[in-house]
């Protein structure tokens, strides 16, 4: 749509904002009053780019990009919710303005990691680059596979597992027979283990995302990750019989690091890698790398870990976006504005999004969603056609995170991968759980949140037997004794 607008003629970006997003509804003269409300709303100083609440109304928000502020408007049916940042059932939408304070960096700068220094990073254990960009293994493009990274955070339920059911629809295939894989984030509230089983069972990568997904979790202590990290991991060991040796990945809630903290923890139990830091717009995306060094780009968010810590990976979030900015730039792609896009459209917007990997340094694509990517038809339209387009091209793979650091970790050229044992399906892996019974048991469960003064009734769906409370911070198990968990360090056992 944008390019037949000329890009040279948008006098202001108000206006190009209003001819691609109004267009389709009528003019941009009609809508006179958003666009005073508009030039009244101020992006943060400091904070950056993202999305804001509307101070009027829980149905519309803004995305400031570059410190302008784009008036955007939840899908039919959803509300912004102010402290995930995007639209949402109205029952899970916490509306805003909520304050935040911005947190002063408590920890001294001692001990900071250096820049990489490529002579003493040698894979197998170690990878870094200086700008980030470099392939693994000195091989060029032209030989080695696009891999393509589906992740999807948050609760999966009904809301949601039906979509992406449909995503992994047994017919699209990797070049060497195999379904295509994802990897999911999982938080706790609002899960059903036994669909997150029948996921785990077909292959796909369960990581953690937190129990509570509390907000400001980036400024709190090692007892804090571990609560919400590890006791996460244990909830999917209880109640969809996914061993802890599988879990090895985390995400921060609203990709806020925890600075050093965090990355202790990944360290102390035996974690591999974590995916949660953003790498600002680049021309050429970063792949992902250890932390033995410092980071190879500008920290967006603010609280990223300083020190170093040897053979922890790193598997950054790039930013999505197209040349002209149409859409705005996120590292979710739900949060770029393309609800007002047609199907065709969203498919073409992706496709010039991937050409920037797949046409310079095939660093990994991934495509992050959040459940309310798929509440839009047209969205979950387009994604499915790129998936099948780019599911047509010989060199590319969708594969799970752990699977594509294998891959890194022992870089292998295109004629090698038929036979890759990691990214084979022949035999079911060792420790996949089984498949989930057909009918679980239906859970309502009291609950009692520490934010709540009442007790409140929450559902779970396990192949298990219920539990005597929901599961929560420091009883994973839903024993109804709080504090009962003692996770303690791998190193320490
Ligand atoms: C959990 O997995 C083990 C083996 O991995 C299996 O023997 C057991 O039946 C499973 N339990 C349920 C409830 O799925
Ligand atoms: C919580 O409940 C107690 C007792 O029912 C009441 O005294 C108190 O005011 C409530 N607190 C809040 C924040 O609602």
């Amino acid at each position: 749509m944008a390019i037949l607008l000329g890009v040279n003629n948008i006098r202001n970006k108000y206006e190009f904002l209003c001819v691609v997003y109004l267009l389709v509804v009528v003019n941009c003269q009609t809508d006179k009053k958003a666009k005073d409300e508009q030039k009244d709303f101020e992006c943060p100083h400091q904070v950056g780019n993202g999305n804001f609440a509307d101070p009027n109304t829980c149905r519309r928000f803004y995305q400031c990009v570059d410190g302008y502020p784009y008036l955007n408007r939840c899908p039919s049916g959803l509300y912004f919710d102010d402290i995930s940042k995007f639209c949402t059932f109205k029952n899970e939408a916490r509306c805003g303005p909520i304050a935040t304070t911005i947190a002063p960096i408590t920890e001294p700068p001692t001990d900071l990691a250096v820049k990489c220094n490529p002579a003493e990073c040698q894979l197998p254990y170690c990878f870094c680059s200086k700008d980030g960009t470099i392939i693994p293994g000195n091989l060029n493009a032209e030989d080695i596979p696009q891999m393509i990274l589906l992740t999807f955070d948050g609760a999966v339920n009904l809301n949601n597992f039906e979509h992406y059911k449909k995503v992994f629809n047994k017919k699209r295939q990797n070049p060497n027979g195999c379904d295509i894989k994802g990897t999911f984030f999982i938080s706790h509230e609002y899960s059903n283990y036994q669909m997150i089983q029948k996921l785990a069972s077909e292959g796909h990568e369960i990581a953690t995302e937190t129990i509570s997904l509390q907000s400001g979790l980036q400024d709190k202590g090692y007892e804090e990750w571990v609560g919400e990290m590890v006791g996460m991991r244990e909830i999917l060991k209880h109640f969809s019989n996914i061993s802890k040796s599988e879990v090895v990945g985390m995400r921060a809630p609203f990709l806020k690091p925890g600075r050093n903290t965090q990355y202790k923890v990944i360290e102390d139990f035996g974690y591999i890698f974590d995916s949660s830091i953003g790498v600002p717009p680049s021309d050429l995306p970063v792949w992902p790398y250890t932390l033995d060094f410092k980071i190879p780009h500008e920290c967006k968010s603010g609280s990223c870990p300083t020190k170093s810590f040897p053979g922890v990976w790193e598997v950054p979030l790039n930013e999505h976006y197209v040349e002209d900015y149409e859409g705005g730039h996120c590292p979710y792609l739900d949060q770029c504005v393309l609800h007002n896009h047609d199907p065709k459209e969203v498919f073409e917007w992706l496709q010039e999004d991937f050409s920037r990997y797949y046409e310079q340094n095939k660093a990994p694509y991934m495509m992050p969603f959040h459940t309310n990517w798929f509440s839009i038809k047209e969205l979950e339209q387009g994604l499915h056609k790129f998936l099948d387009w780019a599911a047509t091209l010989p060199d590319v793979y969708f594969v799970t995170i752990t699977q594509a650091l294998t891959w890194i970790t022992d870089p292998k050229t295109l004629n090698q991968l038929n036979n890759f044992e990691p990214w084979d399906c022949q035999k079911k892996k060792e420790n996949t759980p089984p498949n989930p019974c057909n009918i679980g048991n239906k859970c309502a469960l009291n609950f009692k949140s520490p934010d709540l003064n009442f007790t409140d009734i929450r559902y779970l769906e396990t192949c298990f037997e219920c539990p005597n409370q929901y599961p929560w911070l420091g009883d994973s198990g839903g024993t109804g004794i709080p504090g009962k968990d003692n996770y303690v360090p791998d190193n320490v056992k």
